[in-house]
């Protein structure tokens, strides 16, 4: 499938005007019993199924979204077949983010989003592949109103983590990067992301047509990783641009040759694992040419970063979905369509980013 930036509705008005025009009437008056959801059906395949399942009662602090659109991203996979840091137990509903609106919730937070139009991230009970979803009131970011639904989705994942990925390394006196995966949507974040801070970035892809994506968002140092010789000319450009760091989202023995490709003293920071494989590293690199492998997950930014920081990196990275930071998008699928869509998306991740659209086919029956 083709991929675009294109948007689609920002907003589909039916929907939401019946459930605005419900606003101040008991939430039990205008909710069903029941949705569809997309939930974990067996670890060692990475299965789904579609069933019905109670609408969720949000707890004390949470949101009540009725959800819009929700992405696939790679961590929602690992989930699936039960290799995710947070657990999707077998019958759990998957999806780790989306938008929609807020249509109840408990507390004063959840109160005051009710009626907006957010981004949210799910809870560890909520799970945005299906028709509504709950979180903490604290991971729902309303959106402004040239934010598309579409744009939305993907918000609080990916445009935040190239954020914070680029920016920690400009703090850190890194000016030559070298990243993996190049192609998917973090990726091409990342490459029109970096020259607007001074950054100057190394691009390791699979294909020549990843070669001329790239080249088309402005990349000027992209290699192959599908050519005999690549790893000669790898190391060649990086030594002479003097690349210090390289981001790792696919680790196994991609991790060795990013860090011989450094110069002394280089960091591979993996923040992925989409080889499935552990990292493998040369050890002179290690002992003789000082450099290290570490790893990086936004959980551990989310820990050490205020409230307000949080939150000023989420405007920020809202206000550029419309340009560095936006979503290539390879389209939207109802939730009934969940095991050819993620079939596909594993085919060609770098195809752009699939969503479940969350509202079409609602009122049908699942399974
Ligand atoms: N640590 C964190 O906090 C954090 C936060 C956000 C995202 N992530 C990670 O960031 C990574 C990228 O996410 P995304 O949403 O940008 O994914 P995406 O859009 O699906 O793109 C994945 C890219 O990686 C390539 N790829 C897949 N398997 C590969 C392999 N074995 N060797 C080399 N390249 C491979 C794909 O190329 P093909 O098209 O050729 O398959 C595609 O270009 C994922 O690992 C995700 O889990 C981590």
């Amino acid at each position: 499938m083709e991929r675009s930036s294109a948007t689609c509705s920002t907003l589909r008005s039916p929907e939401w005007a019946a459930v605005s025009s419900h606003y101040g009437a008991p939430l039990s008056a205008i909710l069903p019993d029941s949705m569809r959801a997309i939930v974990v059906k067996d670890h060692a395949t990475g299965a789904t199924e579609l069933v019905r399942r109670p609408v969720p009662k949000p707890k004390p602090g949470q949101a009540l979204v009725r959800v819009a659109f929700a992405p696939v991203n790679p961590n929602d996979l690992l989930a699936s077949r039960g290799r995710y840091e947070v657990r999707r137990p077998v019958g759990a509903v998957l999806g780790f983010e989306g938008s929609g609106v807020v249509v109840g919730g408990s507390g004063m937070m959840a109160r005051l989003m009710r009626g907006r139009r957010v981004a949210f991230g799910a809870g560890e009970d909520g799970g945005s592949w299906a028709e509504y979803s709950v979180a903490d009131a604290t991971q729902c970011l309303p959106l402004r109103g040239g934010v598309t639904d579409e744009q939305g989705a993907t918000l609080l994942t990916n445009p935040i983590t190239a954020t914070v990925l680029l920016q920690q390394a400009r703090r850190e006196g890194h000016r030559v990067i070298l990243q993996a995966g190049a192609a998917g949507a973090l990726g091409t974040m990342m490459a029109r992301l970096a020259p607007t801070m001074g950054l100057t970035m190394v691009h390791l892809v699979r294909s020549e047509e990843q070669v001329a994506w790239l080249r088309g968002v402005g990349a000027e140092h992209v290699i192959r990783s599908d050519q005999a010789d690549f790893e000669q000319a790898l190391v060649a450009l990086c030594h002479r641009l003097g690349a210090t760091l390289a981001l790792d989202p696919v680790a196994g023995p991609l991790t060795g040759t990013l860090l011989r490709a450094l110069v002394e003293g280089g960091v591979v920071r993996i923040y992925g694992a989409l080889s499935g494989a552990p990292p493998v590293g040369d050890t002179d690199e290690l002992l003789f040419r000082g450099k290290r492998i570490e790893g990086f997950t936004m959980y551990d930014w989310v820990k050490s970063t205020s409230m307000l920081g949080q939150l000023l990196t989420a405007m920020r990275a809202q206000g550029q979905l419309g340009g560095a930071l936006a979503t290539e998008l390879r389209g939207a699928v109802p939730l009934e369509e969940h095991a050819v869509a993620l079939q596909e998306y594993q085919r060609s991740m770098s195809g752009g980013k699939l969503l479940f659209d969350a509202l079409a086919g609602a009122g049908t029956s699942a399974g």
